[in-house]
């Protein structure tokens, strides 16, 4: 082989392992849903060390007042919003987590306004084309223990009638809004 094919060689296969690298099209270790054998989602561990998108405070989707507001964080699987902001679009194996937290207004030096406290619990949303024929699935943990998806009333079709991008609520994401209009996946809702 030439000095100069041997060359040419080298860099296309740089070139085709640096297009994976940057492709995000599979989830690293830490940032996937790990099912049990028989099918129940265990709680994500490492979510705190995800995306963070936007928080709500006091979200309620009925008419009936919930006297006692919650925060709600939502966090993003990394590799999956680097996918997004490639796309618009969630690629399949996308986990999200919502933790909902305890809003508090007494505390050290706190004369006004709310703060974050206790985790009140955990609900995590997946996409998994092959695991589940409806593509979405939705498991609320209230501790460690591993959750089965949820009936598709409880929690699909709120997100299948009223997200804006896919299942997932982008229209409560600012920064994320732009990425969708930009590639045409947005839907007003
Ligand atoms: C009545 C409508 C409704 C139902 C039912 C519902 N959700 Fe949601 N969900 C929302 C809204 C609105 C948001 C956006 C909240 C925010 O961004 O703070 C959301 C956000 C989420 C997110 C963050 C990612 C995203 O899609 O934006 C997760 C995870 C989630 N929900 C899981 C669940 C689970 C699990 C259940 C069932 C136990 C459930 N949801 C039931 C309306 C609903």
């Amino acid at each position: 082989m030439s000095k100069r094919i041997a060359g040419a060689v080298v860099l296309s296969i740089a070139g085709t392992f640096g297009a994976a690298g940057f492709a995000a099209d599979s989830a690293p270790q830490g940032e996937q849903a790990v099912f049990t054998a028989s099918g129940e989602l265990t709680v994500p561990t490492d979510y705190r060390e995800w995306v963070f998108l936007s928080t709500g405070y006091g979200m309620t989707y009925s008419p009936a007042a919930n006297d006692h507001k919650m925060f709600t964080n939502v966090f993003v699987a990394p590799w999956a919003y680097r996918s997004f902001l490639q796309s618009g679009k969630w690629p399949d194996r996308t986990v999200f987590v919502l933790e909902e937290r305890d809003s508090k207004g007494k505390g050290s030096i706190v004369a006004g306004g709310q703060f974050q406290g206790d985790l009140m619990g955990l609900d995590v949303e997946v996409k998994d084309e092959s695991r589940f024929p409806e593509k979405w699935a939705y498991f609320p943990f209230s501790g460690d223990k591993p959750v089965r998806a949820q009936p598709q009333q409880n929690c699909w079709q709120c997100h299948e009638d009223h997200a804006a991008v896919e299942h997932s609520f982008v229209q409560f994401s600012p920064t994320l809004q732009p990425v969708a209009k930009k590639f045409g996946t947005w839907r007003d809702r």
